[in-house]
């Protein structure tokens, strides 16, 4: 064994001193022009424990902790194989389960070294519902850490197995890699030095020199291994795996870890509130098509969790594995990581605000794409709408009863016996043409596209299977052949998009319907994949990918449930290992197709996804029921994906499975519009739930929603833009904002979109009033009609059938423009802007402006972008950047709230505004003008 003695440490130390300690400034000397690189900063704070070895004087949790630990593991040493009683004195909450893939009995328990102690309602195993009864004793050891070294980029060590384990495949020997890569970014690995193993094909950013100076401190254990990462600045430890032991086998990877708060959200897609539950809550990821219900796998895997800590500090983890996994919490609080594959590598982000763990975690999985101008308006989809003649007549309905349609869809109803990529050629006949007819009124159109691909015509009658074939495009088989599997169409091929033959197929034939329909973008449906027999038609293959040592949680108890086989291969890897990219690498070379065939940008929206998904597209959540509930947890949903990095995400408007209410379709309508994607989908045989199907005054309320949005759209765009350019989110939770106040941490009935607009929407049959928590600040409904100053309180409101209640946050200001029934005529309309004064007259706001649908019109520089400035009685513009867009747009209105005395004078650049109004109840300052938007304004009162 290699002993790290007191003076490897020093020298490590003095490694640091060395680099550390300020030096007389020297002239520096010039090399071709430049000067030399500056010296590798020094690495952070680091403390070593355990193992006999010295340690540092180093900032952080402290010497009392340091101690407690090292107690902990000299004690660990004694005897890792027989826990004495005192070891085995562990807090139900703050037990780690020993026994997670099998049910162990006090025998069996205690042959694996752990603690056997049945409690009251807890289960014999841990990680669903209570305690578990077979734990690991304080101090387990699991590896010993070896050769620590400082690295370029930051640190590397061996890890050694103390003894065998009780798993099959276990790995003797780890290497750690531990990368400063930012001041607010910390990445470390665990590989198996032997072996190459599969990684996720993730585009990352690149390992560079270790930061200059970092947020986070490190300790390391060394025996048994453990690392903690604290915060420099308060201490608190944010990771901690020394609470449990790690364990790195072929097909069962775990490590844990305290959490410093219980306010964790993320670790998507699962149908949930925003906060997750840590009172021992399994959560499974692996993409699963699943109508939505609590506590079951669904759609995607996004195996990232944001945490508050005190004081609005937060932190985040994201473990970049793609295998089926559960991630297990507990009260302590603490969580645990379990993976059936790939290798661990985690990121870990410092914020030190929670906006800012947000952008950090899409530094590494790539910031959202920019949509184009018209998907942000309505679109309207359903199952059902069987003919051309049908979807025409929607359309018509939609322009007839006076509501806003930027997006017609058409379901599996245009195809061929559900085939991709064919028309019906009775009941769609004139499909191109009604597409064409569709562009000529302003709309666009979308349809869908299921990843599995018809086998079963004969040869030559059916391109895409038959090129596919020779093209070997398709997952294979344990045989080698295509997998056939069973979704719609019949008997199916699954398209393996990981193979770069398969996506230039791909493009081919989105091409190749593309030149005879000229549809928009797609709707990537059935993606998770799908499959209606589990594995395949022939079923799958016995071996260990298909039965694993240990199951993940997943709805149907085997992995192939639902899906292909596990062990079916793709080009790149097993589909053991890439079943939950599926979604993702279907959106990219979807993304990618669009964009060589229209030329313009592309709109996907995709049902499965994985980590990184809003660079290529958007997501709607699935099969959501028409029920109350389900209106409720779209909240979440939204704001999770928005965290998520992707924002283009929306619920199905009045749900999709089940009939829905006139109620429920009035208030699910009323939210949303404010989804940053907002389509209204059914299932087929359901009762009709488009806008023009519900009585007159739910009309009413409906159409009243989609202004609302369409007026909105020119701030919405902009907040997309901002998530494209900075990683910012569109649709945000209020914690976000308000970090410092932990009353926001937990709202989820409410959203927000950007800094400035607070919706609060009714989630409940029968009510028409509200109760909406607001921040500590002034709110003023976006109507103008009514002002809060809150202390940061809960504020029951009006909410009649007709009104959702938007209110805007004051320091803002919105630019808006006047409603049209589609967004190429709403474009060209006058624009607005809302002014939302603070109480010291303050407020500020922008606007994002192009053609809306080239592509790279931010990266080329080809865009407007303005700011307004309002403080001292006047409202400002100042052009940042001015491209021909924005010629013809007029600012007709400035809309001022909280002006507290009545102007004697307004000007307009100089001019006098005659016809300003002002209501001194509501201290609305209206103020009409004609000003181009493309030069600066200057709009005073007095
Ligand atoms: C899936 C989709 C749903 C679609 C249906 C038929 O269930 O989630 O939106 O309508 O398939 O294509």
């Amino acid at each position: 064994m290699l002993q790290i003695t007191r003076g490897w440490w020093r020298a490590l130390l003095g490694l640091r001193a060395r680099r550390g300690r300020p030096r007389r400034r020297r002239r520096r000397h010039h090399v071709l022009g430049r000067s030399r690189p500056p010296p590798p900063p020094p690495p952070p704070p680091l403390l070593l424990l355990g193992g006999g070895a010295g340690h540092g004087g180093a900032a952080g949790p402290g010497a009392a902790a340091a101690a407690a630990l090292l107690a902990l593991f000299a004690a660990a040493a004694a005897g890792a194989r027989s826990p004495g009683a005192a070891r085995c004195e562990v807090a139900p909450g703050d037990r780690f389960d020993c026994g997670a893939e099998r049910l162990l009995s006090r025998a069996g328990c205690e042959a694996r070294g752990c603690c056997y102690a049945p409690v009251g309602p807890g289960r014999p195993t841990g990680g669903g519902g209570g305690p578990p009864w077979c734990f690991f004793p304080r101090g387990y050891r699991s590896y010993r850490a070896e050769n620590l070294t400082a690295t370029a980029g930051g640190y590397a060590a061996l890890l050694r197995r103390c003894a065998a384990t009780f798993l099959p495949g276990d790995v003797g020997t780890l290497r750690l890699d531990v990368a400063l890569e930012t001041r607010s970014r910390l990445r470390f690995t665990l590989r198996d030095p032997a072996r190459q193993r599969y990684e996720v094909p993730l585009d990352t950013p690149p390992a560079g020199a270790r930061a200059a100076s970092t947020l986070y401190g490190l300790q390391f254990n060394e025996d048994p291994f453990g690392l903690v990462v604290y915060r420099e600045s308060t201490g608190k430890v944010l990771l901690n795996t020394t609470v449990a032991p790690l364990f790195f086998a072929d097909q069962f990877l775990q490590i844990s870890t305290s959490l410093p708060s219980h306010f964790i959200t993320g670790l998507g897609e699962h149908l949930t509130s925003l906060i997750l539950d840590t009172a021992w809550t399994k959560i499974t990821l692996w993409n699963r098509d699943m109508a939505p219900v609590p506590q079951v796998n669904l759609y995607g895997s996004h195996p990232f969790y944001l945490v508050m800590e005190d004081g609005g500090l937060a932190h985040g983890v994201f473990l970049l594995n793609s295998n089926a996994m559960d991630v297990v919490l507990q009260p302590s609080p603490a969580l645990t990581w379990r993976t059936t594959g790939g290798i661990l590598d985690f990121y870990v982000f410092l914020g030190p605000d929670p906006k800012s763990v947000v952008r950090q975690y899409l530094d590494v999985v790539g910031y959202p794409f920019m949509p184009p101008y018209w998907g942000l308006g309505f679109h309207l989809c359903r199952w059902g709408y069987s003919s051309t003649a049908i979807t025409r007549e929607v359309v018509i309905n939609m322009t007839a009863a006076r509501f806003p349609l930027d997006v017609q869809w058409n379901d599996l109803d245009y195809m061929d016996a559900k085939r991709d990529f064919t028309f019906n050629k009775k009941t769609f006949k004139d499909y191109p043409d009604m597409v064409r007819d569709f562009h000529q009124n302003g709309l666009r159109y979308i349809m869908i596209v299921d990843p599995g691909i018809s086998s079963s015509g004969p040869p030559g009658t059916y391109k895409p299977y038959d090129d596919g074939l020779k093209r070997g495009v398709f997952i294979q088989n344990a045989t080698g052949q295509p997998l056939i599997g069973k979704v719609w169409p019949g008997p199916t091929a699954y398209p393996d998009f990981t193979n770069p033959e398969t996506r230039e197929w791909w493009y081919d034939m989105v091409k190749e319907f593309h030149d005879q329909v000229p549809f928009d973008g797609m709707w990537i449906d059935m993606n998770e994949p799908s499959n209606f027999v589990e594995g395949s038609q022939d079923g799958c293959p016995s071996n260990n990918l298909e039965d694993p040592p240990y199951v993940p949680g997943v709805f149907g108890g085997r992995l192939q449930a639902g899906t292909i086989c596990a062990s079916s291969q793709q080009y790149l890897s097993s589909h053991y290992n890439l079943h939950s990219l599926y979604g993702l690498t279907e959106a990219i070379a979807s993304h990618d197709a669009l964009v060589r065939v229209r030329g313009k940008r592309p709109f996907v929206i995709s049902r499965s996804t994985f980590a990184g998904h809003g660079r290529y597209a958007g997501h709607w959540t699935g099969d959501v029921w028409s029920n109350w509930e389900q209106l409720y947890y779209s909240i979440p949903e939204v704001l999770l994906f928005n965290l998520f990095g992707v924002p283009l995400v929306g619920a199905d408007i009045c749900g999709f499975v089940s009939d829905t209410t006139e109620e429920l379709c009035v208030r699910w309508t009323q939210l949303g519009a404010f989804y940053p994607f907002m389509r209204n989908h059914n299932d087929h045989g359901n009762r009709p739930q488009e806008p023009y199907a519900f009585s007159p005054a739910a009309q009413n309320a409906m159409r009243k929603a989609l202004y609302l949005r369409y007026s909105l759209l020119p701030y919405l765009y902009t907040l997309f833009h901002k998530a494209h350019s900075t990683g910012e989110t569109v649709a945000r939770p209020l914690f976000l904002e308000f970090p410092k106040d932990p009353n926001t941490w937990t709202v989820d009935h409410q959203l927000m979109w950007g800094a400035g607009l607070l919706i609060t929407p009714v989630l409940e049959a029968g009510k028409t009033k509200v109760s909406g928590y607001f921040p500590a600040g002034t709110w003023y409904s976006l109507a103008g009609d009514s002002t809060i100053h809150s202390k940061g309180q809960w504020i029951l409101l009006p909410a009649p059938l007709d009104t959702i209640n938007v209110h805007v946050r004051a320091g803002h200001i919105l630019p808006l423009q006047e409603p049209a029934f589609r967004t190429v005529e709403s474009r060209k309309k006058g624009m607005t802007l809302t002014v939302a004064l603070t109480t010291d007259g303050f407020a500020r706001g922008d606007l994002f402006w192009d053609d809306g649908e080239s592509l790279q019109t931010f990266e080329n520089g080809d865009y407007t972008q303005i700011l307004f400035l309002a403080t001292h009685g006047a409202v400002l513009s100042e052009l940042l950047r001015v491209n021909g867009q924005v010629d013809g747009l007029l600012l007709k209105a400035v809309t001022v709230l909280g002006v507290t005395s009545p102007p004697r004078q307004v000007l307009a650049n100089g001019a006098l505004v005659d016809d300003f109004s002002y209501r001194s109840d509501t201290q609305v300052l209206t103020i009409p003008v004609s000003l181009p938007m493309w030069e600066q304004f200057a709009i005073t009162w007095s």
